[in-house]
């Protein structure tokens, strides 16, 4: 099918079945451009519950589709390939963090987002990285067991006096990026400033002019009388970077800093989804009630 006829097929399929296309910072551009909100983790959840539709299709990875079901459970919510994964996710399980609970018995559970349902369910509070700072801030206890990031965790740890134990997790990607990269990068474009994600390795943060979630870079660049900006993050961020300030120069850190789980949602899977009503992602009711707390949580820490 040509790609006007799919557009075509998914505009009709949207209005037939009330539904929206919900799009990450990461998602392929022309899936972007065709979505009806794109944005970071936070605002996608929240659009999940401030939206009126009855259906969303999640062009994005497997805990954004589970989070947009958690907190608003009467919407169907399909993810458009069932193997769009995030690795991080998968780097804490509901029985190692049992396990890391005994070992720290008055800590508070801070989950980041990228987690899984049974995970966040097991946790205190949830939180991504537009306000993984306020959360911390906002809950009473002072010593903290962070899930699963541990480069977002060292990151708030050097923003609060409150006592942070580590998982270890990582993603894949961000984790990927070195200091000699940053170095290159800033070798090239001396005048350039540089943003990264707080998903980066502490030694690449330390070089940062900036450091905030895909949206906050997005609206930083936008807002910054600066003309160049070295981007520390994964690379479909330049399509939206361009697009808010055609008149600015972005240079990505790296070259292989690419989420290959983001663009399992392309146009025609976006269709399918559509068509089929495949893969609808559901959470079991117990787990979806706990971790609705977690995530509840956190949107009430940052209103
Ligand atoms: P944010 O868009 O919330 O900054 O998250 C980045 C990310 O890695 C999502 O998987
Ligand atoms: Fe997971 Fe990293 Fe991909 Fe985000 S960019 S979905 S954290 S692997």
């Amino acid at each position: 099918m040509k790609s006007d006829e799919i557009l075509r097929r998914i505009s009709e399929l949207k209005e037939e079945k009330n539904a929206v296309i919900l799009a990450h910072n990461y998602a392929r551009a022309e899936v972007q451009d065709n979505a009806d909100l794109v944005g970071d983790s936070f605002a996608l959840s929240q659009a999940a519950v401030d939206l009126d539709a009855d259906m969303i299709v999640f062009a994005g990875v497997h805990f954004m589709a589970e989070s947009a079901y958690i907190l608003s459970p009467q919407k169907t919510v399909l993810l458009p390939d069932a193997d769009a994964g995030c690795p991080m996710a998968d780097m804490v399980t509901v029985e190692a963090l049992r396990e890391a609970k005994k070992q720290y018995p008055d800590a508070a559970v801070v989950c980041y987002v990228n987690s899984s349902a049974a995970v966040k369910a097991e946790s205190d509070v949830c939180c991504t990285s537009a306000n993984a700072k306020e959360v911390v801030a906002a809950i009473e206890e002072n010593e903290i067991l962070f899930v699963p990031d541990k480069n977002l965790g060292h990151y708030i740890s050097t923003l609060t006096d409150k006592k942070i134990h580590f998982w270890n997790g990582f993603c894949p990607i961000h984790q990927q990026i070195t200091e000699f990269d940053v170095l290159t990068a800033k070798a090239k474009h001396p005048s350039a400033v540089f943003l990264a994600h707080p998903e980066c390795r502490p030694e690449v943060l330390k070089h940062a002019d900036g450091i905030f979630s895909t949206a906050g870079i997005i609206k930083y660049a936008a807002a910054a009388d600066e003309k160049e900006f070295i981007i520390g993050t994964e690379q479909e961020m330049m399509h939206k970077l361009m697009k808010d300030s055609p008149n600015k120069s972005f240079y990505p850190v790296s070259k292989y800093a690419y989420c290959s789980t983001m663009k399992m949602a392309t146009l025609p899977a976006i269709l399918n989804a559509l068509e089929t009503g495949n893969t609808k992602i559901t959470v079991p009711e117990d787990i979806r009630v706990k971790a609705k707390k977690s995530l509840d949580r956190m949107l009430a820490a940052v209103p």
